[in-house]
Formats: structure tokens, C-alpha cells, sequence
């Protein structure tokens, strides 16, 4: 009998422990991390931000690649910092299946973000999954497009001095501010995503890049109620392929102009986009009385459909939304080096090419090849002959080759 009973609890011990060391291994020791055994409710209701930065303390503290899953189920999460760096991992995958809600705005401090990803090399976001930062709530608290001095709403997703990214496969979904923001990072990739916000939400750019080197954006969809894509001053070396936008302001780079000691963007291309029935196509975009000097050049925008867009192409170097702005003293943005190949479609104003650039400095070296924009003739006064599209030019002389429809500025 007692030989029995040693017997069995020594078989009982046995499992006991075996069970601990599968717990173990499945709380981190081989380098996976589920929020839901770091306590997240998954409930949609219980905010689960303390879960979600425990597992990410774990992984990024552990040693080896790391994965931190956040499985099938809905959570709601407030504002959460990811930071790194993640000494002695040299890779870590987040896997979002899941369905992420925003908390309130009430529940962010001024200038909080919403999920922040920082000082880490070799991130992989994907997984399927969506973040929802339940922006209907706060729009009506955005009143940055009519005060120049507003609070900004969360990001839903910022990344900040991060290298290496990848992000894969995630929908953001209502973001309060800005969907994406990149700051500071080198070698990011965002691909085979989506962004979707209404028409209407102010401020929801899709993703807003600055001081950021070698980003790659291709194969997403993007629609939301303000840019596109927003690349912002320190821009260096995008590509962005494979992008359809609409509903949204268009691809846009600028405004540039607006603060002091901006950086130089430099190298893009924009290859193989569609835009349907956005306000902008591809826009450069400069403040007309920057308080410092700075430059954008070596900008390609080919390969481009534009369906129903407002202004197609489009040059602006008078940005100014809040007050008056003629200051004959300030050194305007310097463009040069800029090429639109091959660029199709149609326009939803007669205006199909805009290209407006400063009178202290015009536009250098911008030319245009195979542009075939057609007034779609929707404009409500437009008949007989002002139904064909047209240019209209400020202080450039742009190359032209090939077909150009509209005509060309004379
Ligand atoms: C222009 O930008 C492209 C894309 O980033 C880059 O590959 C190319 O080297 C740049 N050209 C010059 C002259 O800087």
C-alpha cells in the first residue's frame, strides 16, 4: 500500500514536473511568448496593455530569435511602448492573428502614441491580424486642420529609430491620427497591406515617413481621409511600388517647409500605383515662406493610373493653410530633378497638371514623358471645349517627351 502510494506520486511528480518544463517552454525558455499566459483577457472588453508589455519584456529580454503571439481573440489595448533595444535577440517576429481595439482617448497622455515600436533591429510585424484604433471617437477632438497649434492625436502605429523592419500582412483600421508613423528608421518594409479609414477623418494619413533611409512600400491598398503616403522632410531612398489609393489626398511628398533645420529628401520612386478618386495623384508640396533652406530632388513618379483623381500632377510651392505667408526674405524649398513617365487616366478637374513653383526659385530639371490625363468632364460649368484637360504652369521650364495630353505649358 505505502509502496503503491510512493509509487504514484512519484509518477504524479514526474508529470508535474514534466508539465512545468512544457509551461516553461511554452512561456519563453525556447523563445515563444503568448500575451494570453502573460494574462491578457482577450475579452474585447479588460484592457490588456499590461499583458501585452510583460510578454514584450519577456521576449525582448530572452535570448535567441523571439516570438511573441498574439492569437486569434479580441483585445482592448491603450497605449504601449515595444522599445528596445533587445540585447541579446537578434531577431523578433510579433504575430498578430488577432483583433487589437484602441482604448478612448481619454486614456492617452498628450502626444502618446498608440502601439509604439522603438530602438529595435530586425522586427517582423504580421500575422493576419488588424489594429483597430476605433478613430470615429476622437476625430471630432482633431482640430489641427484649422489650428496650427493643436494637440495631436495617438499614431497607431509608430516606429521610432528602428532598423531592419518588416512589416507583412497587417490591416490598420480607423487609426484617431495617422495610420503608420516612421521617424528616424533605417531599412523599413511594409508589404502586402492594408489601410482602411473613411473619406471624412481628418488627419488619418496612411503612413507619414520622416529622417528615414531606405523604406520600401509595395503591394498594399490604401484608402483614408488624408495622404496616402506622406513623405515628410529627411526622406532618403523610397521606393513605393504596387500601391492603390483611394478614397485619400494621394502620394504626396511635403509639406516641406515648415520648421527650421529640415533635411534634405532625396530618392524616390513611385512605380505602378493606382489612384481612384482621390483629391491628389502625386503632389509635391513646399510651405511658401520656410523659416529654413532645404532641398528636394531625384523624385520619379512612372508607371501610374489615375482614376477619377482631382489633380492628377501636382506642383505646389504656395502651401500656406493658416495665415498669410508673402515673406520676400525666406528661402524657398529647392525641387530639381524631378521626372513623371508614363502616367495615365483621368482627371476630375480640367486643371489635369499643376505645376506652381516659386518665384525666388524656380523648379529645376523637371520633365514629363507619355502623360495622357483626360478631363473626365465632371465639373459642373464645363461644356464644349473647356471640357479638355489642361496645364498650368508658374515659374518652370519642364522637358517634355512623348505624348502629352494636356498640352504643355507655352
Ligand atoms: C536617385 O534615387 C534613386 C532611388 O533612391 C537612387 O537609386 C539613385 O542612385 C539616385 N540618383 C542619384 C544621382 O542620386
Amino acid at each position: 500500500m505505502i509502496i503503491q502510494l510512493i509509487e504514484l506520486c512519484f509518477f504524479v511528480c514526474i508529470l508535474y514536473i514534466f508539465n512545468g518544463i512544457a509551461e516553461a517552454a511554452k512561456r519563453g525558455s525556447s523563445g515563444y511568448f503568448n500575451v494570453k499566459d502573460y494574462g491578457a483577457r482577450a475579452d474585447g472588453r479588460t484592457d490588456d496593455s499590461k499583458a501585452f508589455m510583460a510578454a514584450w519584456k519577456a521576449a525582448c529580454s530572452s535570448t535567441g530569435a523571439a516570438r511573441l503571439l498574439i492569437p486569434k481573440a479580441t483585445y482592448l489595448l491603450g497605449p504601449v511602448q515595444f522599445h528596445g533595444p533587445c540585447k541579446n535577440v537578434p531577431s523578433i517576429t510579433m504575430n498578430v492573428q488577432g483583433y487589437i481595439k484602441a482604448a478612448d482617448l481619454n486614456k492617452f497622455r498628450p502626444s502618446e502614441e498608440w502601439v509604439q515600436f522603438g530602438w529595435i533591429d530586425r522586427l517582423t510585424l504580421s500575422g493576419g491580424g488588424t489594429f483597430d484604433g476605433q478613430g470615429a471617437k476622437a476625430w471630432p477632438y482633431n482640430k489641427c486642420p484649422t489650428s496650427r497649434t493643436c494637440r495631436l492625436l495617438p499614431t497607431s502605429l509608430k516606429f521610432v529609430q528602428m532598423r531592419n523592419t518588416l512589416v507583412k500582412g497587417i490591416t490598420s483600421l480607423n487609426s484617431k491620427h495617422f495610420h503608420y508613423g516612421l521617424v528616424d528608421c533605417t531599412n523599413f518594409r511594409a508589404t502586402g497591406f492594408k489601410i482602411i479609414a473613411p473619406d471624412e477623418s481628418p488627419n488619418t494619413d496612411g503612413i507619414h515617413i520622416e529622417r528615414s533611409t531606405g523604406i520600401t512600400i509595395d503591394s498594399a491598398k490604401i484608402g483614408t481621409g488624408d495622404d496616402c503616403i506622406s513623405v515628410g522632410h529627411g526622406s532618403k531612398d523610397l521606393f513605393i511600388r504596387g500601391v492603390t489609393c483611394g478614397p485619400g489626398h494621394g502620394i504626396s511628398v511635403g509639406s516641406l517647409g515648415r520648421y527650421h533645420r529640415e533635411i534634405d529628401v532625396s530618392g524616390l520612386v513611385v512605380a505602378d500605383c493606382t489612384f481612384v478618386g482621390t483629391e491628389n495623384g502625386v503632389r509635391i508640396k513646399t510651405w511658401s515662406n520656410p523659416p529654413g533652406s532645404s532641398s528636394a530632388n531625384n523624385m520619379t513618379f512612372r508607371n501610374i493610373v489615375m482614376n477619377n483623381v482631382r489633380n492628377p500632377i501636382i506642383i505646389d510651392q504656395t502651401y500656406c493653410p493658416y495665415r498669410k505667408c508673402a515673406s520676400a526674405s525666406s528661402t524657398p524649398v529647392k525641387l530639381r530633378d524631378i521626372s513623371f513617365q508614363n502616367i495615365r487616366g483621368t482627371s476630375a478637374t480640367r486643371t489635369a497638371v499643376t505645376l506652381h513653383c516659386s518665384k525666388n526659385s524656380p523648379c529645376k530639371n523637371v520633365k514629363l514623358q507619355n502623360i495622357h490625363l483626360d478631363y473626365n468632364g465632371m465639373q459642373s460649368n464645363a461644356a464644349g471645349s473647356s471640357r479638355k484637360a489642361v496645364s498650368s504652369c508658374r515659374n518652370i521650364k519642364a522637358a517634355y517627351r512623348g505624348t502629352q495630353i494636356p498640352p504643355p505649358c507655352r
